[in-house]
């Protein structure tokens, strides 16, 4: 689970890595107490799960109360790639002298772990990782020998951290890895690492992944930072519903079961689309191997609630669960969703038991199903209903 910024200064606090004093709003007119409070000129900033927040202007200065109502105006409700602003972060503003930038992540390709460390951090840091690696310390770390002083040292050392502040920084980078230990994240990482004219070190950004398998281990910390989903958030909706859904901007609703068939089935969609006004498809959702009936109408209930969806293909191979399983599973979702299913849909079956499969969907006769049998057609099938209907 990625936090938001907020969220992994509070984890942050906890363990020893220093961040400045803040609070988080949803409303503008709340960024004036929270300035008070804090009675320095303010750095008002957009709470979002995305990066380049400061680009996008979603990161901005307030010297006085007045000036932090009217930022959180200008931030909150604005869009960061996709990401809608909702909270805003209202901290005290630091003055900074240099931006350092340090990391902990799970290296899946090196079977370990692995701290990052520049002396020159700040918003460049991914062109700066492309065009000069060398400055960009990558030191493994052992799981089990983990991150003591020395190790830290080392990391900090490789990062070319100047030596008036090391001792600081080693400091924070053994903190840094007690909140990757005992929170049980998959990255920790701070951009920038900010070193203040009077030479003190302190954490301006945080970034947190927590390993959702530790959920278990961790429930109020996953409780407290869980995301309240909005209404017209279908990808929240779908996860609060275990889906593996990503919403695309097309017009054809997918369902499919395998992460592979359903990518299969996005190539074959799009380019059955080209022959019917340019329709694409309108998401990637793989119900997996054993879908339920109640899989399929949840799976059906978000593709149907998106206003962008004309028509839905849903592309099943029967295997471990057959094909007579799924028709019946849409018979019984469609079922469940009586006057909810408003759209066209068009269904291939194939695989274990397809002939009962196509039997059980052609005896429901449902005026919204139209059964086609090879992939092609039906996907071309799909695109002509999404085009028609525009
Ligand atoms: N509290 C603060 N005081 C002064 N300057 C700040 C403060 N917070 C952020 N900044 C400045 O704004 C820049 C961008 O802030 P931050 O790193 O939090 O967002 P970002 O990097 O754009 O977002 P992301 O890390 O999500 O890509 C920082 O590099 C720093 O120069
Ligand atoms: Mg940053």
């Amino acid at each position: 689970m990625d936090l938001m910024e907020y969220q992994a200064k509070e984890l942050f606090a906890k363990h020893g890595v220093p961040v400045l004093p803040g609070e988080t709003v949803d409303t503008a007119e709340a960024a004036r107490g929270v300035a008070e409070r804090i009675g320095k000129p303010v750095v008002v900033k957009a709470q979002v799960k995305t990066g380049g927040r400061g680009k996008a202007g979603g990161v901005k200065l307030a010297d006085t109360p007045d000036e932090a109502v009217e930022k959180a105006e200008a931030i909150l409700g604005l869009d960061i790639k996709g990401h809608l602003t909702r909270k805003v972060l209202v901290t005290e503003a630091s003055d900074i002298d240099t931006e350092y930038y340090a990391s902990f992540l799970l290296d899946r390709a090196n079977r370990t772990y692995l701290a990052m460390c520049s002396a020159e951090g700040g918003m460049e840091i991914e062109q700066l990782a492309v065009e000069r690696p060398e400055a960009l310390a990558r030191v493994a770390v052992d799981a089990v020998a983990g991150v003591d002083e020395a190790k830290a040292r080392e990391i900090a050392e490789a990062g070319k951290i100047p030596a008036d502040v090391i001792d600081e920084v080693t400091q924070i980078l053994v903190a840094m890895w007690r909140v990757f230990v005992e929170e049980e994240a998959t990255l920790v990482e701070i951009n920038p690492l900010c070193r203040t004219p009077d030479g003190r070190i302190v954490a301006l950004d945080g970034k947190v992944t927590l390993d959702a398998n530790a959920e278990f281990r961790h429930e109020d910390v996953f409780t407290a930072y869980a995301d309240v989903v909005a209404e017209d958030d279908l990808e929240g909706r779908a996860k609060a519903k275990d889906l593996n859904y990503v919403k695309l901007d097309g017009q054809v609703g997918i369902i499919g079961n395998g992460a592979g068939l359903v990518m299969s089935t996005l190539d074959v969609v799009a380019y059955a689309g080209e022959a019917h006004g340019g329709v694409k498809p309108a998401n990637f959702l793989d119900i997996g191997g054993g879908a339920s009936a109640q899989v399929m109408a949840d799976g059906l209930e978000i593709i149907l609630s998106d206003p962008d969806v004309r028509s839905v293909f849903v592309n099943v191979f029967g295997g471990i669960t057959s094909c007579d399983a799924v028709a019946n599973g849409i018979v019984q979702a469609l079922g469940m969703l009586g006057d909810a299913a408003t759209k066209p849909l068009v269904v291939r079956l194939d695989g274990n038991n397809v002939e009962e499969g196509r039997r059980i969907l052609e005896e429901a006769a449902h005026p919204l199903v139209t059964v086609v049998d090879t992939m092609d057609g039906a996907a071309d099938k799909a695109a002509e209903l999404a085009g028609s209907a525009a």
